[in-house]
């Protein structure tokens, strides 16, 4: 069995973290919430407007759990909301201050219904880590986390990463 860790970023504990909490019920493991220092203020179309410059700049905010030591971990699922067809910058911060040399990474993400290019981008990020089971799931736009679609299927995911964490020969 290996060890696991879920580290995601989700604005006030939304949609990546329904996601994340899912994947801790099958797979167990530690489950960590990255935050920014200073936090996103403002209306959602603020936080939104915000969130296109710091994409834009590659901008890598001050975070929470700089520090954490990945050392003991076997397989790291990653969790993001898609920000303007990314990883959101908090995720980004997350990714270059880590090793992640020798271990297995999972990226998952959550989309109003344009996920672009977040799950690969975090993969490559992940410098020195092989990188499996990726998710994409859209939930509604209203924001009420109903979840639309996800690929693949969340239960068929869900099985695949329990699948990953309990192969010896992996
Ligand atoms: C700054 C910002 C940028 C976003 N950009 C996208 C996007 O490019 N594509 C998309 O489908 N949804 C986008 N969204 C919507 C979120 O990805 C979606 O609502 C996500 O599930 C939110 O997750 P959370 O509740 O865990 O924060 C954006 C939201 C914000 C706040």
């Amino acid at each position: 069995m290996k060890k696991v860790l879920i580290v995601y970023y989700s604005l006030a504990n939304g949609n990546t973290y329904q996601i994340a909490r899912r994947l801790q019920q099958v797979v167990g493991g530690d489950l960590v919430r990255i935050e920014t220092v200073h936090p996103y203020t403002g209306s959602y179309d603020d936080i939104v407007a915000q969130g296109q410059r710091e994409v834009d700049e590659g901008y890598c905010p001050e975070i929470t759990l700089s520090s954490l030591s990945l050392t003991d971990y076997d397989v790291i699922a990653l969790g993001t909301p898609t920000w303007w067809y990314t990883m959101a910058p908090a995720m980004r911060s997350f990714l270059v201050q880590h090793d992640f040399q020798g271990k297995t990474v999972i990226p998952f993400s959550t989309n109003g219904g344009w996920s672009g290019h977040v799950n690969q981008d975090m993969a490559k990020l992940a410098k020195g880590a092989a990188s499996r089971c990726p998710l994409a799931v859209t939930f509604d736009v209203a924001g009420t986390g109903t979840i639309e679609q996800s690929t693949p299927a969340l239960t068929e995911w869900l099985r695949q990463v329990r699948n990953l964490v309990t192969d010896s020969a992996l």
